[in-house]
């Protein structure tokens, strides 16, 4: 007996807990974990629930509880009282992906599922590639041919098949999808899989007691797929269910203009991507976002906002954070800082407002000069 179902985010229809199952058997529409009752506050201070059965995380490389810090300068800069970053990038594989792949790679190693494919622009790759290592379960990793060489090589030394795709990032996703159809693999894909999700929660779970008293007003997250946003959302809403939180802070989502499907649909425009048309934050370059709707939901129910950010923008921000606050990020992740800078212009951000922003993955994984984007 499961204390959770999986259940469709477009029609509600349930559906059993399976690795398998990926979408809704009657829409289509990717699954969300629904659990059969609501933890009280006291147990939701300190543990979200989990899709898995053990008390802690079965396969853990101590991921999570990241530190969060002041930026004074770059608020002073911008004009803001208080700014202060998540540096989740200090996750063990240098990504916030290592929280979503706990709780995935915890389901799979409780299902007895010894061998897996997964599709990445990297982070996710490694990600997947170093907790199934330590899961003692085999891992394909897809990536474009474009993938930055750091992370292609981090995905290799943890022992991964890694598989090399041309063409654009969504070409990787249907190979993986195909070599796990011809050889019966799971496909642990961190877009669709539900537990992914759970995993990510974590992110809203330590803002609320780091912080404890003083939760930002604003969190601000590049968005690809939008799995640290969806799952910071499912976080903080829990949170206020649970009588934790009084409030949630508003998700912003910050895309690049070269690829912005979820940008362009808060802004009520059409989208189609332009031949040629490239990003350096290629963490965020999804064109066709599968939970691009849930996206779009979240942000309507915190009030944030949607924009996207020129590639000049994204590089400057990407020096700018090293060279006056040493923090050494993705261009990915510079692109959320060349985003709070036109939420601030457009009025969405308040001088007198509080702000964090998730700065995901590391920079030495992806520096701009050697990728060959
Ligand atoms: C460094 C970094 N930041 C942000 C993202 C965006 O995450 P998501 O696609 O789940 O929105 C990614 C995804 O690969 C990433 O690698
Ligand atoms: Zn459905």
């Amino acid at each position: 007996m499961s204390h959770f179902s999986l259940v469709c985010t477009r029609c509600a229809q349930a559906h059993s807990p399976s690795m398998t199952t990926l979408g809704c058997g009657s829409c289509g529409a990717p699954l969300d974990v629904l659990y059969e009752s609501t933890p009280d506050a006291n147990q939701s201070r300190v543990v979200p629930p989990m899709p898995f059965h053990a008390e802690s995380p079965p396969i853990s490389l101590g991921e999570g509880n990241t530190p969060i810090v002041p930026l004074d300068a770059t608020g002073r800069t911008l004009g803001l009282r208080d700014l202060k970053a998540k540096l989740e990038y200090l996750n063990p594989t240098g990504s916030f992906k290592d929280r979503g792949t706990a709780t995935m790679m915890s389901v799979a190693a409780e299902l007895g599922v010894d061998a897996v494919a997964e599709d990445s622009s990297g982070n996710a790759g490694a990600s997947v590639a170093a907790y199934a290592a330590r899961a003692g379960i085999e891992a394909h990793i897809f990536a474009p041919v474009s993938a930055p060489q750091a992370k292609m090589q981090q995905i290799g030394v943890y022992g991964a098949h890694t598989h090399a795709i041309e063409g654009p990032r969504e070409a990787a996703t249907e190979a993986a999808v195909a070599f796990c159809r011809e050889n019966s693999l799971v496909y642990a894909s961190h877009n669709l899989s539900p537990s992914f999700l759970e995993g990510t929660k974590t992110f809203a779970y330590e803002i609320a007691s780091q912080m404890a008293g003083a939760l930002p007003d604003h969190v601000v997250i590049p968005v690809g797929n939008g799995s640290l946003f969806i799952g910071a959302w499912k976080g903080f809403h829990g949170l206020v269910a649970a009588g934790v939180l009084d409030r949630a802070p508003k998700l912003h989502a910050i895309q690049a203009e070269a690829v912005m499907p979820v940008a362009a649909a808060f802004a009520g425009r059409e989208w189609t991507p332009q031949p040629g048309a490239a990003t350096i934050a290629g963490g965020i370059a999804v064109g066709d976002p599968p939970r691009k709707q849930q996206v779009l939901d979240v942000l309507r129910a915190s009030g944030g906002v949607s924009i996207a950010v020129a590639e000049a923008a994204i590089a400057s921000w990407h020096a700018r954070l090293a060279n006056t606050e040493g923090i050494y990020c993705e261009p990915t992740s510079a692109a959320a800082f060349a985003g709070l800078e036109l939420l601030i212009e457009a009025g969405h951000v308040a001088s007198h407002d509080s702000v964090l922003v998730a700065v995901t993955g590391f920079g030495l994984k992806d520096t701009p000069p050697t990728n060959n984007r």
